[in-house]
This record gives structure tokens, sequence and C-alpha cells, in this order.
């Protein structure tokens, strides 16, 4: 059997990380969460106080993380320099400020150097905004997919209900937008399929309806 790679990307909670897990899980493969070494380092610069949109000093508090990825129960938990931010990295500030410091684009580059360096030995699920179409240019699967802002907003507003978090609808659907808004539109390696990405429009799928039709494409590629 051949050694893959899959790409899954798409805009936020399209359900990429939801679906990424089960595959890794069934495959035995690594899940690497690219969205989340973005979100550890956003959580380093809040807690040094530095200004997002300053490039030279978000690219320094990246060069002094080190991000850790680790496989556990949960699906993965998250290090930042031996801290254990698996939590703080999904707050509602995080999230909001996340694409700000995502936009720079020598802070892009060592985060796909980074990305690339774990996807070496291939086997991996890795999702994201530009692993097809930059960290990982010839995965043999790459995967984009949809939702309509409406459903992607549901379905996070009840992730949220269930976890006992407060949550708004409507304040949710605004704060998606803007994301998706922020990092389609930015400079370099913006939000974008690839093109030989297969498109998969969720809206009306179940997740194992969505791992259904990505196993079926990583079938004729093995
Ligand atoms: O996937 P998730 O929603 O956790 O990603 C958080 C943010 O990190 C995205 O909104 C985007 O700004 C950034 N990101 C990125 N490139 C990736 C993964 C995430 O720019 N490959």
């Amino acid at each position: 059997e051949r050694t893959i790679s899959i790409a899954i990307d798409g805009p936020a909670a399209a359900g990429k990380s939801t679906v990424a897990k089960i595959l890794a899980e069934d495959y035995s493969y690594l899940y690497i969460d690219t969205g989340a070494m973005y979100r550890a380092l956003t959580y380093m610069v809040l807690k040094k106080n530095e200004d997002l949109e300053n490039e030279a000093a978000v690219k320094e508090i990246l060069s002094d993380a080190h991000i850790e990825l680790v496989p556990s129960e949960s699906g993965q938990l998250v290090f930042v320099n031996g801290e254990n931010v698996t939590e703080q990295i999904r707050s509602h500030e995080v999230t909001n400020s996340v694409s700000i410091a995502a936009k720079h684009a020598s802070v892009r580059e060592e985060m796909v150097k980074r990305q690339q360096d774990m996807a070496v030995n291939g086997r991996v699920v890795m999702d994201g905004r530009d692993i097809g179409t930059h960290v990982l240019p010839n995965a043999e699967v790459k995967i984009f997919l949809r939702a309509s802002v409406t459903e992607r907003a549901k379905r996070r507003h009840e992730e949220n209900l269930s976890k006992g978090f407060t949550s708004d609808l409507a304040q949710l659907e605004l704060e998606i937008e803007r994301r998706d808004k922020l990092d389609s539109e930015r400079e370099v390696a913006p939000l974008k399929k690839a093109e030989d990405a297969v498109e998969i429009d969720t809206t009306s799928l179940s997740i194992q309806g969505v791992v259904d039709e990505i196993k079926k494409i990583v079938q004729e590629r093995l």
C-alpha cells in the first residue's frame, strides 16, 4: 500500500478537524491541525501584549515558540514551550485575532516549513487553509470542504451549547464571515481551493457522510 498524505482545506467551521480526526484514526495516520499552530502563536502574542499587526514582533515570538501537537484520546493536545494551551487557543479572543497573526508572510513561511517537516514521512491528515495549495502541493488526496455560513454557524453554536458555553448564533455567523473574509482576501496564501482538490459541500451531509465521500477518493489513490 502506498504512503499518502491527505490535505483538507476549507473555511472556518466547515467540519475539517472533525472529519480529519476520524480519517486519521481509521487509517492510523497522524492528524496535524495547522490552525492550532496559528492559534498557539496568537495566544503567545496576546499573552505578551504584542501588536498582532507588527509582523517582526509576531515573527520573533514564533521563532521562540516551540509548538507541539501531541496526539491524545480526544484528538490532539497543543503545547507551546511546554505549556498546555489546548483549551486557551479556542477562546473567543484567540479565534477573533488569529487571522491577523496568520496574514504575515514571514510567519507563514516559518509555519509552512514546520508543517512540511511534520509531514515528511507521509501518512498524515493535515487540515488548514493552504495545505493543498502551499504546504503539501503534492498531496495524493486534496479535499476542499464547503458549507453555507448559516449551517457552519449553527454547527458551532450547537457545539458551544453542548460544551456548556454561552453562544450567540447571529454573532457567530458574523464572526465566521469576518474570519473567512480575512483568510480569503489576504495577500499571502489565501484560503483557496487547490485546482486539483475535490470539493465537497457538507451543508446537507452528516459527518459520516463526508468521511465516506473522502474514503472513496482515498481508496482510488492508495
Ligand atoms: O482551522 P482554524 O479555524 O482553527 O484556523 C484558525 C485560523 O488560522 C484561520 O482562521 C486562519 O487565519 C489561520 N490558518 C491559516 N492557515 C492554515 C490554518 C489556519 O492561515 N493552514
